[in-house]
């Protein structure tokens, strides 16, 4: 046990990929949870369940097996809403991805609102308006932000990146023209946990939205949306040992209200004619067709997965996984940590470059060698690798099921790499 309660062996257990053994016996190591999470057995067979036994469409089909699955569905979403402390359940909107909710939040903006009657100011955006973002971002937090200054004339800016890997707050990036901000809660690349309080501070005093992917947090901390006090959170089920396909936008009521629905289909409406129609009640509004409706499912066992080991120690473990890797990084000569070198503000997220190996290859020899999955590339977060002045790293990336163990198999590899290109 590493923290009060937390016992990783007994944890170890629910996720079946674990019983596997890679050619000549050796274990699986996984450390690429940042890019996507195992499943436990819970999840698995909570979805195996109710695919076999209780599907159905939601919110249309009139008989059992159509009320069983809306049940588990809208329950699912009263499950992720307790999980992140939302206001209300129907804040919650189920999306296929993080993804998917930037852009539906991106997509609310234009220069269309300043004339419609429903028109909402805090939306309108046009030339001479501002957005704002960081130099961190993972791409699905950049580019719906490009596509919306293209569309309407807007500029886009960002706050830089210190050499730490900290956000660089100096200057006058957010101004009395800005709309909207942006930014990631934790770098998928750094681990950087970003100062929300203050470029909340900032956007407030400008007037402008807030918006955090929180893709990176939400697995691995206790996230309470009310209390960030910002506007918009994104985040998506396949990191938090949920499946794919299911993401989720959280957003304050009135503003989920105030604005246009993203897409248009069944059940995101109230009443359609030929020339016009009117529009469900949020959540439904941005729900367009045959939701993810297992997947959701699955999120909500996720959810009840997290919950009963709890995210203060699943947060405590990282943290002295985080804390161990750290130090026996620091031993591997050659290796340049990207991002902060220290615990604080930061979560089990490490990437590095080997002094004169391309990550690829180490990449390839970790999990040739020992069975040691980690990411490499630049993680979709191109411009933070152009600012460090490399084209890609290595990332190992921890999550509940690890172990310092798994660590010191990542360490051995990356000196077997080593000696391999001596
Ligand atoms: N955002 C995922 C990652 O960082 C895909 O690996």
């Amino acid at each position: 046990m590493t923290s009060a309660g937390f016992d990783v062996d007994r944890i170890r257990k629910d996720f079946p990929f674990l019983s596997r053994e890679l050619p000549g016996g050796r274990p699986l190591v996984y450390l690429d949870s940042g890019n996507s999470s195992q499943k436990p057995a819970q999840v698995i067979e909570t979805m195996r369940e109710h695919l076999a036994l209780h599907y159905g469409n939601v919110g249309r089909a009139m008989h059992v097996l159509g009320s069983e699955s809306t049940e588990a569905y809208e329950g699912a979403r009263d499950k992720v809403a307790a999980f992140v402390g939302a206001p209300s359940r129907d804040e919650v909107i189920f999306t296929k991805n993080a993804s998917e909710a930037l852009n539906l939040v991106a997509h609310a903006f234009g220069p269309h609102l300043w004339r419609g009657a429903e028109g909402d100011p805090r939306f309108a955006l046009g030339p001479g308006d501002e957005i704002v973002i960081s130099e961190m971002e993972h791409h699905s937090n950049i580019v719906p932000w490009q596509l919306l200054a293209q569309r309407t004339g807007a500029t886009l800016k960002w706050f830089g990146v210190t050499d730490e890997g900290r956000l660089d707050l100096s200057g006058d990036v957010i101004t009395e023209r800005t709309k909207i901000v942006s930014i990631a809660h934790q770098s998928n690349v750094l681990g950087t946990v970003n100062p929300v309080a203050e470029v909340l501070r900032l956007a407030r005093a400008a007037g402008a939205l807030v918006m955090l992917d929180a893709s990176q947090s939400v697995p691995h901390h206790p996230v309470n949306v009310a209390e960030l006090g910002v506007d918009f959170v994104a985040f998506t089920g396949h990191k938090m040992v949920g499946p794919s396909g299911i993401g989720v936008l959280w957003g304050r009521r009135e503003l989920l209200e105030a604005m246009p629905p993203f897409l248009g289909g069944g059940e995101m409406i109230e009443a359609v004619w030929m020339d016009h129609s009117t529009y469900a009640p949020v959540p439904h509004k941005f729900e367009a067709g045959t939701p993810p409706i297992v997947e959701a499912i699955g999120l909500g066992a996720a959810v009840d997965y997290l919950t009963e080991i709890g995210m203060d120690a699943i947060e405590a473990h990282e943290r002295s996984l985080t804390a161990y890797a750290l130090d026996a990084l620091r031993e591997v000569p050659g290796l340049r940590l990207i991002g902060p070198d220290s615990l604080d503000l930061r979560g089990g997220t490490l990437s590095f470059t080997l002094e004169g190996i391309h990550p690829h290859d180490v990449g390839q020899i970790l999990d040739d060698s020992f069975g040691v999955a980690v990411r490499v590339g630049h993680h979709c977060a191109r411009p933070l690798h152009l600012r460090f002045g490399i084209p890609a790293t290595t990332r190992a990336s921890f999550y509940l099921y690890n172990t310092t163990g798994e660590i010191d198999a990542l360490v051995r590899g990356l000196h077997h790499v080593q000696k391999v290109f001596a």
